[in-house]
């Protein structure tokens, strides 16, 4: 199957094997040792040398753990939106009683810095601001992190990333780039199945967490940073996820973190090229197209849920839908983590077949 979903991702067989190894003692030695190699490669991975904490949760667990622990009830949290995922951070601002001020960017768009610098003057009592780094939804990349994470610092407020879906795949400079709290998540890049999340924090962030009086348990990251002082975490690891991870982790300084980068923007160029010389539209505006997943406009007259059962029945991929509002108008190609050329090539075979199959002419070949 060639399984083409932004995440899950496909796991390299080795990765797969090692989940199946033998369970071990996770407060004893071996697990102590895992934990330690784990944490310091994927630190690497992050470009940090402050904490990275990796929890038993799937990507949303991360953010959520991002909120428990850095925004206070009541306050009011600028949530820079340009798709569906970012839409959920506001969702989970709110269940944690605070105040979502959505800045809402047009999808298909990235967020423009001058426009957050503006909504935190409006507002000058905001102490928080949160925002997608590749939004998975809509295959746009915030290519201005950077330059946000400046204007933020300049207003004395905290940034909070979710870089699920870049992180590993498409470079995040967190120390660099000066990011506060950054989620990513183990099904996407990391060539690992799913249910392990990463956050990294920095010292500005493990300040507001000391202030903080959100009521939180499972995911209270000061627990996460003791027990990895240890050797162990709070509560039962996933830890066949770690065994896969580790061998995950060998792979990719295997290949090299630059030569992944430069693989994966290879790989998106090849796609986008590719739906363009089959006639179809990218929602992404030219510039900000993300390097790990690709939205493509359903043609007019083509039955969305038709061309994903169509393409899996019949070319054995697997792609993936719009969600919310999008759904029904475009569908997703990912190209991140264990993928190569001839995935690509067969992903755009199966586009093509499945839309002549649809008796949508298709203007070229991919
Ligand atoms: C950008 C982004 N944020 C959040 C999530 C949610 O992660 P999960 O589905 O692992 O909870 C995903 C993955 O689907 C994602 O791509």
């Amino acid at each position: 199957m060639n399984l083409r979903i932004p995440g899950p991702t496909p796991v390299p067989s080795e990765v797969a094997q090692a989940g199946a190894a033998e369970m071990i003692n996770h407060r004893g030695p071996e697990f102590d040792a895992l934990i330690r190699r784990v944490t310091e490669r994927v630190k690497r991975v992050y470009q940090t040398e402050h904490d990275v904490l990796t929890l038993t949760a799937s990507g949303t667990g991360g953010m959520e753990a991002a909120v428990a622990n850095h925004v206070t009830p009541g306050e009011r949290a600028l949530v820079v939106t340009i798709g569906e995922f970012g839409k959920r951070f506001v969702e989970i601002v709110d269940a944690y009683g605070a105040q979502p001020v959505e800045l809402a960017v047009e999808f298909g768009q990235a967020a423009d810095p001058a426009r957050i610098d503006a909504a935190l003057k409006a507002d000058p009592a905001i102490q928080t601001v949160l925002i997608t780094h590749n939004e998975t939804s809509t295959g746009v990349t915030n290519v201005y992190l950077p330059e946000v994470a400046e204007v933020v610092h300049r207003h004395g407020a905290l940034l909070i990333v979710d870089a699920i879906s870049s992180l590993s795949s498409i470079p995040v400079k967190t120390d660099a780039w000066n990011l506060d709290v950054v989620v990513s998540g183990s099904q996407k890049g990391w060539m690992t199945a799913p249910g392990l999340a990463f956050v990294s924090v920095n010292e500005r962030a493990w300040e507001r967490q000391a202030a903080n009086k959100t009521p939180r348990y499972y995911f209270d990251l000061r627990k996460a940073r003791s027990s990895l002082e240890k050797g162990e975490t709070p509560w039962t690891p996933a830890v066949s996820l770690f065994f896969q991870l580790d061998r995950a982790l060998d792979l990719m300084f295997e290949e090299g973190l630059d030569a992944i980068y430069e693989r994966h923007r290879r790989l998106a160029r090849m796609t986008r090229e590719g739906m363009k010389a089959l006639g179809l539209e990218l929602l992404a505006a030219e510039g900000v197209e993300s390097d790990t997943v690709t939205a493509v406009k359903m043609p007019a007259k083509v039955d969305g849920s038709k061309f994903l059962s169509i393409a899996q029945q019949e070319f054995d991929a697997v792609f993936a839908g719009g969600q919310g509002s999008l759904r029904g108008k475009i569908f997703r190609f990912g190209h991140l983590g264990y993928v190569t050329e001839e995935d690509v090539r067969a992903g755009l075979r199966a586009v093509e077949g499945t839309l002549a199959q649809l008796g949508h002419a298709v203007a070229g070949r991919a």
